[in-house]
């Protein structure tokens, strides 16, 4: 027996809906799992049960669309060292590989829980976990493994650096080879870090070619530490995402807003190392599709926290507090390829947050504020 529920006294409802993507005083129906209706609070439908908001915000919960949570260690030392005028630096992962390493799959499936759990409570309701901190068959078949106990969105990130034991033309190799065969199983994406001191645009092409023709869908790391050809390797080869997109040239913003490859904006990442922050501006303005998530990760971006994200794109990276909620809600979605995810239109899975606030512009307003009730 469907048993529905009708959320009512919503203050302003975020659904993203084409002809009404904000309503205010508004109600809306799950049923299933799925939003049955939503509209005016006064013309709301009876239901099986009912749950008042007071007045609250509800939002799409987030979709956090790039994420590195199977690992072990900490890079607290790191962290402080960039602080007092450190540079960050790639090679600083093949210090979370060891610790990876030696972590039980209990042990790294403990610590996906614990950061799923933080997130959770931060209004992600999805999240895309990738590999890249075991860089052996072994262990990044493993780390998969891990990830494919929470999530579906799983990212095989075999070409996340070359480890210490191996160089780079025998670990592409190895990628493309044994370690992809052992991993696409447990992977619906394959990614790779494109960047000086990781892997370049040739090795790049053939890491992601081999992953497409296994059946998975690309999406990468590019232009993170400098101007480089990642964002227009992404395009050619149709990427759903060229994520970090922190250095780019003006032939780069006109090939993303040419595409159909979302730029996934990382603030977490510039505020962890002291980069200057991407700008989501200029992007916006030329036509891209931007989404905004956490990279949450021990080296380069330690937040699990979307509404911080939210925060800091629209202090310091040109956005709107819409903008921004879009590019961490339906923008994530978008990154993801799902039209089920990140919207509260009738038949969208009803992943919903409420805030202890009367609006999505809290947000930003209130950085640093845990708003979100449920
Ligand atoms: O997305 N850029 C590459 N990978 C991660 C950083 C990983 C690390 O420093 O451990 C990132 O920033
Ligand atoms: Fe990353």
């Amino acid at each position: 027996m469907t048993v529905s529920l009708l959320v009512t006294n919503i203050g302003e409802l975020v659904t993203w809906d084409a002809e009404r993507p904000i309503v205010h005083d508004a109600a809306f129906v799950v049923e299933g799992g799925r939003i049955a209706w939503f509209g005016a609070r006064a013309d709301a439908p009876t239901a099986d049960a009912q749950r008042d908001v007071g007045g609250a915000a509800v939002i799409p919960g987030f979709v956090d669309s790039h994420t590195h949570l199977v690992f072990a260690g900490d890079r607290s030392a790191e962290f402080e060292a960039r602080m007092t005028g450190e540079p960050y630096a790639a090679g600083g992962i093949r210090t979370t590989v060891a610790a990876t390493r030696a972590a039980t799959d209990e042990q790294l499936a403990a610590n996906v829980a614990r950061h799923l759990a933080e997130m959770r409570s931060q209004g992600t309701t999805t999240v895309e976990i990738k590999s890249g901190y075991g860089l052996t068959v072994h262990d990044e078949a493993r780390s998969l493994a891990v990830a494919r106990q929470f999530t579906d969105e799983t990212t095989f990130l075999g070409a996340h650096v070359v480890p210490a034991e191996s160089d780079v033309e025998e670990y592409v190799d190895l990628v493309t080879g044994p370690m992809l065969e052992r991993c696409a199983p447990y992977a619906r994406w394959i990614d790779v870090f494109c960047e000086d001191g990781a892997f370049g645009a040739d090795e790049a092409r053939t890491v992601l070619e081999a992953g497409i023709a296994a059946g998975l869908r690309p999406r990468i790391h590019a232009n993170q530490l400098g101007p480089g050809p990642g964002v227009q390797l992404a395009v050619e080869l149709g990427a759903a995402a060229a994520d970090h997109c922190t250095h780019l040239t003006t032939a780069d913003v006109d090939a993303l807003a040419g595409s159909a490859t979302v730029a996934g904006l990382l603030p977490g990442v510039e505020f962890s190392t002291r980069q200057p922050y991407p700008d989501a501006r200029r992007l916006i303005d030329a036509g891209v599709t931007v989404s905004l998530a956490t990279d949450c990760n021990p080296g380069s971006s330690y937040t699990s926290s979307m509404p911080f994200c939210i925060a800091v794109a629209v202090r310091d990276m040109g956005m709107s507090p819409r903008e921004a909620l879009w590019s961490a809600t339906l923008g994530g979605a978008t990154s993801l390829q799902r039209d089920d995810i990140g919207r509260l239109t009738v038949g969208a899975k009803a992943d919903y947050a409420v805030l202890n606030a009367p609006s999505h512009v809290h947000l930003a307003y209130r950085p640093g504020v845990p708003l979100v009730l449920s």
